[in-house]
């Protein structure tokens, strides 16, 4: 990277999801202090910044996207002051933070909301959500038929007779960002905290806050699915993925509000940087939030959704560079987040299943956890040796896999209720981090705390704890910690170019400038590896230069 560009262009950023990180009061929550605790630990793991999931003061519908004062922190996550002292301290680490933006909706608990429901029907209070009379003679029919993420309809009705806007639980009511004051309000925050110091946003549900002003009801459902499924799909079907118009997805008038961010974090000193979630059906739609006067980077979905597959991954590596690449954008990168099955598990079945954004993973057969880790080992090779930024879901580079059987009566994930417990939700990705120790809590919480972690961790996670990792070559911890020290300091790593070398089917092989190839073999037979003066990092040892299926190496050339 040049001295010169800014530090997210090539940054790797480790997601801290608060409530599972770490516990500092032994609440069996994880909380700021517990973030500031393990500092060192994330410093010597060698990522660039954090992203916090939402710390902000919420009911916890929705753990935190339910956002009741976006200036103050939740109590059971800490206080303002510890926040802050956790800016300074992570930067004196040498660690930027980004914490988490929700603009879509607030809680039902938030003070406009409350002021809405108790001014009634036509007032200017309910003009910031989107409420609207129902349809019907009596109103009882919802005023479209949009559908709630979470499940059910995306509109709950009032007793005065409106209905309100939902596009997630009921809890979190839609802003109306046509209007003047919801702009402004979200202005503030953002120098709110940009004046105490954090580096950037992780902007959540981007592509959503804007709707069609007549609220139509929802396009037919065209095939190939919007968003959804390029694993197993030919990438030439997958490159014609089509933008369809929505009426409350990734409209064109989005774009406006980022523009108006973009001068409000130019106002601060530093680099200060905006990553968007967005859902967008095309890559190109995808690129368009990241213009030069827009946001800075975009999650790059596409590529966590893409299967075990040489061809589709290679598909969706081109298309992402040449689009994000012809706005001026960095790529990104990402495995796992939040929201979704954790890769090890994903990769550790036979066939790696269709994914259709929006819809629960499937996943198919049993789980195979030797295949699954191994294929997430010489994924993670893969993710940070491509140009751009790179995205780490807390605990991947421990290399857990998804809790999948976690008992009915404690899933909390309100996808859960909502689905008429058809779809048991995010919860399984979201289990408390193990940290040390030979039994649950696992270093999680202080020792002695008798407050069991929010949700169990399962009894067979003692080898998987970052103390039983480290200094351990064959883990992933070890894994993970030499790639990111590797990337950092060789020159060909981070931002920049790559081209692809002849290689036999089911095996992607790349260059980088100078002097660096990458090679991920896809394949089920093992094959020769590419010429090299030295073997740099391996996902598994190799010999007699050849790389064995699901194997990936680093290679000095
Ligand atoms: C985003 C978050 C998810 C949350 C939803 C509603 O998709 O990643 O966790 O439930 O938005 O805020």
């Amino acid at each position: 990277m040049s001295q010169t560009a800014p530090w997210w262009r090539d940054a790797v950023i480790y997601q801290v999801y608060i409530r599972s990180f770490a516990d500092g009061n032994g609440d069996g929550v994880g909380d700021i202090a517990g973030i500031r605790s393990r500092l060192p630990y994330l410093k010597s793991l060698g990522v660039d910044a954090i992203w916090i999931n939402p710390w902000y003061k919420s009911p916890m519908a929705d753990h935190g996207y339910d956002v009741a004062d976006y200036r103050a922190i939740d109590p059971v996550f800490g206080t303002p002051d510890e926040a802050e002292q956790l800016i300074e301290e992570a930067h004196r680490h040498g660690i930027r933070v980004i914490p988490d933006i929700v603009p879509n909706h607030t809680s039902d608990q938030h003070a406009w909301f409350q002021a809405a429901l108790a001014a009634g029907p036509g007032s200017p209070e309910r003009l910031r959500y989107v409420f609207r009379p129902g349809r019907g003679p009596d109103g009882a029919q919802p005023p479209n038929d949009w559908v709630s993420c979470f499940g059910g309809p995306a509109w709950t009705r009032l007793p005065d007779g409106e209905w309100y806007l939902h596009l997630f639980a009921p809890q979190q009511p839609d802003l109306n960002w046509q209007h003047p004051e919801v702009r402004g309000e979200f202005e503030d925050i953002l120098r709110f905290w940009f004046s105490r110091g954090v580096d950037g946003f992780r902007i959540d549900v981007a592509h959503g806050l804007v709707k069609h002003p007549e609220l139509p009801d929802l396009p037919p459902r065209t095939e190939p699915a919007v968003l959804g499924p390029l694993s197993r799909r030919d990438p030439a079907e997958h490159r014609c993925r089509q933008h369809v118009d929505h009426p409350h997805w990734d409209r064109d008038e989005v774009h406006e509000i980022y523009r108006t961010w973009r001068k409000v974090a130019d106002e601060f000193p530093g680099d200060r940087c905006f990553v968007a979630e967005a859902w967008a059906d095309t890559p190109e739609r995808l690129a368009a939030y990241v213009r030069p006067d827009g946001l800075h980077t975009a999650f790059n979905f596409d590529f966590l959704m893409c299967g075990w597959d040489a061809k589709d991954l290679r598909a969706v590596i081109d298309d992402s560079l040449a689009m994000l690449g012809a706005v001026g954008a960095p790529a990104t990168w990402v495995l796992s987040n939040h929201d979704v099955m954790r890769h090890v598990s994903r990769y550790g079945r036979r066939t790696v299943t269709r994914w259709t954004a929006g819809e629960p993973y499937v996943p198919d057969g049993p789980l195979d956890l030797d295949l699954g880790t191994r294929r997430a080992r010489a994924a993670a090779l893969l993710m940070l040796a491509l140009p751009g930024g790179a995205y780490i879901y807390q605990g991947e580079e421990l290399g857990l896999p998804e809790v999948e059987n976690l008992p009915e009566a404690v899933l909390q994930d309100p996808i859960w209720e909502r689905s008429g417990h058809t779809d048991r939700g995010r919860d399984g990705c979201r289990v408390p981090i193990p940290w040390s120790g030979r039994t649950a809590p696992y270093g999680f919480s202080p020792d002695h705390t008798s407050t069991a972690p929010w949700l169990p961790q399962p009894p067979d996670w003692a080898d998987r704890t970052a103390t039983a990792q480290t200094g351990n070559a064959t883990s992933m911890l070890e894994l993970y910690r030499t790639a990111l020290h590797l990337r950092r300091d060789h020159p060909a790593l981070g931002d920049g170019d790559m081209t692809w070398l002849e290689t036999p089917d089911g095996v992607l092989t790349f260059a980088r400038d100078p002097g660096f190839v990458c090679a991920v073999n896809l394949s089920t037979d093992p094959h020769p590896l590419p010429p090299h003066t030295t073997v740099l990092l391996s996902s598994a040892p190799v010999t007699d230069g050849l790389l064995p299926p699901d194997e990936a190496v680093w290679l000095e050339v």
